[in-house]
């Protein structure tokens, strides 16, 4: 085709386009970049200097030609056909937040108000930091693997090499504690996981919310109080806890906070395990050796720890089955 042709079939269909889809398809069909237009440019020699300019003045008047059918092919009409105003709106549907992610940002707006600050940590730890640190000996039952995810890898002597999905939000006390130097307030939350059955109160994967505090005179009482105070604004009224003596490594002494089960009111039911009380956290008084594996001095600094699991959400809004959370129940989930 000669250059005189291609100008007189623009022309032509120029002159046949009339909607502005047409006229798209004209303009990629000749300027596109595999368009005619296009390549003939590139196929051109270089010294064909008549030739380039004549192409040049073919695209322009396409490109003006195009520009000017577009004002009388008249882009209202074709909004017209394709928009019809009379027909009913589509609603867009909007999410929330999922409860658990709602529920830890309230746990964590009331630790905030109390002078606490929001640290994390990451979920693939290694056994350091997740027992050794923590005072865990060597053969405690909680190391094996009924507990513990441990990642599969090259068999290792050294605990900070061996690698595992952290069984608990303890981990970032000792992280923190190494890089900060005391007073220090933090809440960390975070994903754990375990490998157990599961039941209506317990997951293989949930989470915690760790508060550590430090100072030089720190004492349960403060702990007391800093619970009482979180428990009461969290549950909008005057919960009633309790405080049992209990075991953990890395605190001495160390105790568990039962609350009253908010599904039976203490009736007791099966989500209580038939006792009224559910536990909410473990805590206790930071072990010297925590302190000293952190690198801080134990005759000078002492504190509290709590780890609280997320099951305080469940018996906030009184939801009976932790499997619900991890369902994706839209029935469930636009409820809060
Ligand atoms: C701990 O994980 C300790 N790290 C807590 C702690 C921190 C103690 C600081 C002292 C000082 P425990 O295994 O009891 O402790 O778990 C803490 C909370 O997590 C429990 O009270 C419970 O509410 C929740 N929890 C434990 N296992 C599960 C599970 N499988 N599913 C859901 N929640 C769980």
């Amino acid at each position: 085709m000669n250059l005189k042709e291609i100008s007189d079939n623009i022309k032509k269909e120029l002159s046949q386009s009339q909607s502005l889809t047409e006229l798209d398809s004209l303009r990629k069909k000749y300027l596109g970049k595999k368009g005619i237009l296009s390549c003939l440019f590139k196929s051109l020699p270089r010294e064909n200097k008549n030739d380039f300019q004549k192409v040049n003045q073919i695209k322009k008047e396409l490109e003006n030609g195009i520009k000017e059918k577009k004002k009388t092919v008249g882009s209202l009409n074709e909004i017209k056909e394709e928009v019809d105003v009379t027909l009913p709106g589509i609603k867009t549907e909007t999410g929330t937040l999922h409860p658990l992610t709602k529920g830890i940002k309230d746990c964590l707006e009331i630790f905030e108000k109390m002078g606490f600050v929001i640290a994390t940590g990451s979920e693939l730890e290694n056994e350091w930091y997740n027992f050794d640190a923590l005072n865990f000996p060597p053969n405690h039952p909680a190391r094996e693997m009924q507990d513990t995810f441990f990642v599969k890898q090259k068999e290792t002597n050294s605990s900070r090499e061996r690698l595992l999905l952290r069984t608990h939000t303890s981990p970032v006390q000792v992280r923190y504690m190494e890089k900060n130097e005391p007073p220090l307030r933090i809440v960390v939350p975070g994903r754990v996981f375990r490998n157990e059955a599961t039941d209506a109160s317990h997951e293989t994967s949930f989470y915690q919310i760790e508060g550590l505090m430090i100072d030089k005179d720190i004492s349960i009482a403060n702990f007391k109080a800093v619970i009482q105070e979180f428990c009461q604004i969290f549950f909008s009224k005057q919960a009633k806890t309790r405080i049992r003596p209990s075991f953990f490594p890395f605190t001495e002494p160390s105790f568990e906070i039962d609350m009253t089960c908010a599904i039976c009111q203490g009736k007791k039911c099966s989500f209580c395990s038939n006792t009224g009380w559910i536990e909410i956290m473990g805590a206790g008084m930071v072990h010297p050796k925590v302190l000293e594996n952190s690198g801080l001095d134990s005759s000078r600094w002492q504190g509290f720890a709590f780890g609280m699991g997320d099951r305080i959400i469940m018996l906030k809004h009184k939801i009976n089955d932790a499997r619900l959370f991890y369902s994706g129940d839209l029935r469930f989930l636009k409820q809060f």
